[in-house]
Formats: C-alpha cells, sequence, structure tokens
C-alpha cells in the first residue's frame, strides 16, 4: 500500500506527510489535506457574493494561518486584503507577500505594539482595533518612533461581550482622539458579533443581528453626528454574512470558515434552511487511517486529541455511510463500524469539529485534485499567537 522506496533514504531536513504525486491512500496520518477543487470553489462563491453585494472582502487568515491560502484568495477569492487577530500572525502574512493586512484585536503589550508600528516598514498598509483612549498615544508613540503609519478601527461591542465599547459617546471621543493623533487614520468601525454565528437557525441569527446592528448603528450615527465621518463598517462570519451584506451598513465582510467548513457550521442552518455545508463544500478534512480492530463494529484510528481541537465536539466522519468516531483519548480515536467494514491502514477523512483551532495543531496543508497530492503548504502562522 505505501509507496516506501519514494520515502526510503530521503533526507529533507524536516519532516512532511506526502510528496506531490502520492495518491492519498499514501499520506501519512493523522494530518490536513485540502480538497483544492473544494477550497477554489467556496472561494469564488463568496467573491461572487460579495461582488454581487457591492462589499469588499477580507477574510480571516486566522481560520488557516496560511500564506499560500491568503494569496489564493487574493488572485482567484476577491479578497481586498486579509484579517488576523495577531501582531505575529501578520507578520507571517506581510513577510510572506500579503500587502493590507487588519489585525482585527487590540493590542495593548507595549513590545507587541513597537512591532506592530514597524510592520508598515515592510510595505504593507496596516490596520488595527482600538477600543480606549489610552491605546491612541501608545500607538502614536510607536509609528513616531518608526515614521510610520497605522488605521485605527474602533471596535464595537455589539453582543459579543469580547473587547470593544458600545457607548455611542464614548465611540466618539475615541474617534476624535484617534482622528487627531498624528500618524493614525480613524479609518471606521469594526463591529463582529462572535456569538451569533453559530446559532441552529436563519431567523435565530436574524433576530439577534438586529439587536446588534442597532448598536453599531447608534455608535457610527454619534460618530457621524459628531462631525467625523466613518469611512468603513467591517465585520461578519460565515453565519451572518447575508445580514451584513443587506444591513446598508456594513461596507467589509470578515469571513473565515467558509473557506474549509467545519463540523459545527456544517450543522447550522443557512438562509433557505438548508444545512451550511451544502453551501460551503468542505474542503478541509483531517486524514486518519485504521491502527486496530479490536472487536466487530470498533476500529481505532491514529486521530485523537493532540490531532484535532475538541471545542465543538467529535468529528464527524465523511462519505462513509454508518462510520462514525464515538470518543477520543490523546493518540487515538474510536470509531463505530457496524458492518465492520474498515480495513486496518483504511483511510479516512474526518471533517473537524472547529477549523481554526484544529488548523493551528497542524504543520501541514496536503492540497490534493483528483486524487493525487498536488501540494504541500506550510500553516505558515501556526502558533502565532502573541
Ligand atoms: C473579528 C472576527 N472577524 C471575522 C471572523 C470570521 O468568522 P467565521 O470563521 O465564523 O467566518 C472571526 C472569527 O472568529 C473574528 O473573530
Amino acid at each position: 500500500m505505501t509507496a516506501a522506496p519514494k520515502w526510503g533514504g530521503l533526507e529533507v531536513g524536516f519532516d512532511v506527510p506526502a510528496l506531490p504525486g502520492m495518491r492519498e491512500a499514501e499520506i501519512q496520518t493523522p494530518c490536513l489535506i485540502l480538497d483544492l477543487d473544494a477550497l477554489e470553489a467556496n472561494l469564488r462563491r463568496m467573491a461572487e457574493f460579495a461582488a454581487r453585494s457591492g462589499l469588499r472582502l477580507r477574510p480571516h487568515g486566522k481560520m488557516h494561518k496560511s500564506v499560500d491560502i491568503a494569496r489564493l484568495q487574493i488572485e482567484i477569492g476577491g479578497a481586498v486584503g486579509l484579517c488576523c487577530q495577531k501582531v505575529s500572525e501578520a507578520e507571517v502574512f506581510v513577510r510572506g507577500g500579503i500587502s493590507d493586512v487588519l489585525i482585527t484585536n487590540e493590542v495593548r503589550s507595549p513590545v507587541m505594539i513597537d512591532r506592530l508600528a514597524r510592520l508598515p516598514k515592510l510595505g504593507a498598509k496596516v490596520a488595527v482595533c482600538v477600543d480606549d483612549p489610552t491605546n491612541v498615544p501608545e500607538l502614536a508613540a510607536a509609528v513616531r518612533r518608526h515614521g510610520t503609519s497605522l488605521g485605527c478601527f474602533i471596535e464595537i461591542d455589539c453582543g459579543a461581550g469580547r473587547c470593544g465599547l458600545s457607548d455611542p459617546e464614548a465611540a466618539l471621543a475615541l474617534a476624535r482622539a484617534i482622528a487627531s493623533a498624528p500618524g493614525l487614520t480613524f479609518a471606521g468601525v469594526q463591529a463582529y458579533q462572535g456569538r451569533l454565528q453559530h446559532l441552529p437557525t436563519f431567523p435565530e441569527r436574524e433576530a439577534a443581528f438586529a439587536a446588534s446592528l442597532a448598536i453599531t448603528r447608534a455608535a457610527v450615527d454619534r460618530i457621524e453626528a459628531g462631525g467625523l465621518p466613518v469611512p468603513l463598517v467591517t465585520g461578519a462570519g460565515t453565519g451572518s454574512y447575508p445580514l451584513e451584506a443587506a444591513s446598508g451598513l456594513y461596507g467589509e465582510l470578515q469571513c473565515g470558515s467558509y473557506a474549509f467548513m467545519d463540523a459545527d457550521y456544517g450543522r447550522v442552518r443557512g438562509l433557505d434552511g438548508g444545512r451550511l455545508d451544502a453551501e460551503w463544500r468542505n474542503a478541509l478534512f483531517l486524514l486518519t487511517s485504521v491502527l486496530s480492530r479490536p472487536a466487530p463494529g470498533r476500529a481505532i484510528c491514529d486521530a485523537g486529541l493532540k490531532a484535532q481541537s475538541a471545542d465543538s465536539g467529535l468529528p464527524v466522519v465523511f462519505g462513509r455511510e454508518g462510520v462514525r468516531y464515538t470518543r477520543w483519548t490523546d493518540e487515538h480515536g474510536e470509531l463505530a463500524d457496524p458492518d465492520g467494514r474498515l480495513a486496518v491502514g483504511e483511510h479516512l477523512r474526518l471533517v473537524p469539529g472547529h477549523c481554526d483551532p484544529t488548523c493551528n495543531l497542524h504543520d501541514w496543508y496536503v492540497g490534493l485534485r483528483g486524487g493525487r497530492v498536488e501540494t504541500i503548504w506550510p500553516v505558515s502562522a501556526r502558533g502565532k499567537l502573541y
């Protein structure tokens, strides 16, 4: 089964799970694989939606953490640039050639503020979120030191209960502080409601979004009434983007998971009542193989907790009727195989519960087309958490 001679004596200096041209059954497991046709279809579909809606698309790179996928999003996926969550992540993307990044988060550590202010020197346009007036002089001092400039978005807490502010007066005061700080530009408002993304039905998300939109609109109206135009409202995720698009307020979408899909989003219902994994193809899989058949109806595979995140529940076995992933331990997964068809060594595709934290556990994406390995991409910003 395994083409051992291809690996034998190969001196690669680093460990890779596959080589170009290999068949899926020859890939070392557990490992992340990408169905490149599905990935490209998802990217094109979101690009068409954004274009049709007259919106900018700035996908979230914290999901895939891959320079190669970010480039593809720009080349064929209609992206104007990329979102990321951390300065160290942004550094990887900028060094990888992504020239327009928005850090959708606050940066408060002096060291990371300094690194943030250096980033534009690498030729990139960089923006960051702010939710506290005391952050403004910190950022302004850093850009002065480096002779650079930064865009600043005011983050609105529109219901997620994370960072951000929701008082319209506070938003106006912050906008004024940014606008009058040399080297900083008031770029607009970020309003991302993370809590509503996975509500099971579209009407539930619609109701939650109405409350969220009212908070964002009040802040935007107050800033504009105070004499400062709000150039852009940015936000939205895979569970909510049709709502932001129809709001008349948002100008930019930040969706991330649409590119890969995962089991948790797959169960969520879309605008037409159908499952989201019917709208967005599963492009990401955790490839695993059967290690043991300890009893009739049971098999053990090699993908356990170390290969996938557990926050959104068990993975779903893809394309194998009747086979279910039932339990995990560190290095193993248990499979129910009532028909007893699984054989030791057989490869199976799992759809991970949650794509973002699963991708951060791996070094490589193995890209497949037509049953063969076409490409191997590093998870370039893996572990960039600061
Ligand atoms: C600020 C922000 N924008 C956009 C997204 C993308 O959301 P999704 O992966 O649900 O499309 C996230 C994800 O957590 C986020 O934190």
